[in-house]
């Protein structure tokens, strides 16, 4: 399964303890993670070795992972260091736990499960984490009972603005979908000049006002809005961003993270989380709703419109990256 070569969002950051391990799920592989005495993250598979027990129902000893049945310890890497029913004994290399490769980056812990090397594997990029004009809050989690590729495809659609957000990112009034460019990039896919009607397309719009996106697949599970700035706005000349990331749980159930980057630094946190959190909850039921769970690959299984090229797109390079995990 290609899909586990890649780097995919498991928790945030600040979840992970040097205290408490914590169990999560990642392509159905039951993971644990925790943090050792530096305060790096560590990441396990969720079963010790021993006897089967879940590790993530342990706790943390002296920087070691320590099970919770027997009280055997893992150190970071995975090696088991500590036998107490045979405190003298030296546990050789072989005696260890499967341990994942694991980076911290946008406030979030990926991990991937197995070594690979081509640029596809790197983390998916989200160029305005490095723009310090740009404010960066975590929204999120969202546990949803959907395909992670449903998910990206809901993000990279306009033309359910004006009725699943009506009011709000749409209107019934405004309907229609101009034409938009769709390209292939290194690592996904590209739509510019994405143009729409919004009522409210932010905690702080006052009348209703044309906002031009460019929508960007950045990795099977990945995408990342760039609002174009606004003429006329106190906030113009800062290309915020809103990035998708989405850790693919089971093939019918994600858990997804909104990495918003935003130029608005006087808003309290609450308040920025609170305006995407109202949009995704608008959008939640009907992904929940959407059958079959997994994104169908196939042009044939679904009908399509001229407003829909993004998300053929999306759905070609799915099936050119030979992902398998969420899609029929
Ligand atoms: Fe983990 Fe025995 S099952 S120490
Ligand atoms: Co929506």
């Amino acid at each position: 399964m290609i899909e586990n070569t890649l780097w995919h969002p498991v928790a945030q950051s600040h979840e992970v303890l040097q205290d408490t391990p914590l169990s999560v799920k990642l392509l159905e592989q039951a993971v644990v993670l925790w943090r050792n005495a530096e305060g790096v993250a560590q990441a396990f598979v969720d079963r010790c070795p021993h006897r089967g027990a879940r590790l993530s129902m342990g706790r943390i000893e002296n920087g070691n992972l320590e099970c919770p049945y027997h009280g055997w310890q893992f150190a970071s890497g995975g090696q088991c260091v500590k036998i107490p029913a045979v405190p003298d004994f030296v546990p050789p290399p072989s005696q260890c736990v499967k341990s994942f490769a694991v980076q911290e980056a946008c406030g979030l812990v990926w991990v991937r499960l197995q070594e690979g090397e081509s640029a596809s594997e790197q983390l998916p990029a989200f160029a305005a984490e490095a723009d310090e004009h740009l404010r960066k809050v975590n929204c999120g989690p969202y546990d949803v009972a959907a395909s992670a590729p449903r998910i990206i495809e809901n993000f990279l659609d306009m033309s359910h603005f004006g009725f699943v957000h009506e009011g709000w990112l749409g209107s019934r009034e405004t309907t229609a979908i101009p034409t938009y460019k769709v390209e292939p990039t290194a690592t996904g896919v590209l739509a510019t000049g994405c143009k729409a009607v919004q009522p409210q397309s932010n905690l702080h719009s006052t009348q209703a006002a044309e906002v031009e996106y460019t929508y960007e697949v950045t990795a099977p599970y990945a995408a990342v809005l760039t609002k174009i700035p606004e003429e006329g706005t106190s906030r113009q000349g800062w290309r915020e961003q809103i990035g998708l990331f989405i850790c693919p749980v089971t093939p019918d159930t994600s858990r997804v993270w909104f990495r918003l980057a935003v130029a608005d630094f006087e808003s309290s946190d609450e308040q920025l989380r609170e305006f995407q959190h109202t949009i995704f909850v608008q959008d939640q039921p009907v992904l929940e709703s959407q059958l079959p769970k997994a994104l169908p690959l196939d042009p044939r299984a679904e009908m399509h419109s001229a407003a829909d090229r993004m998300s053929s797109a999306y759905r070609r390079y799915l099936k050119a990256g030979g992902i398998t995990f969420g899609v029929c």
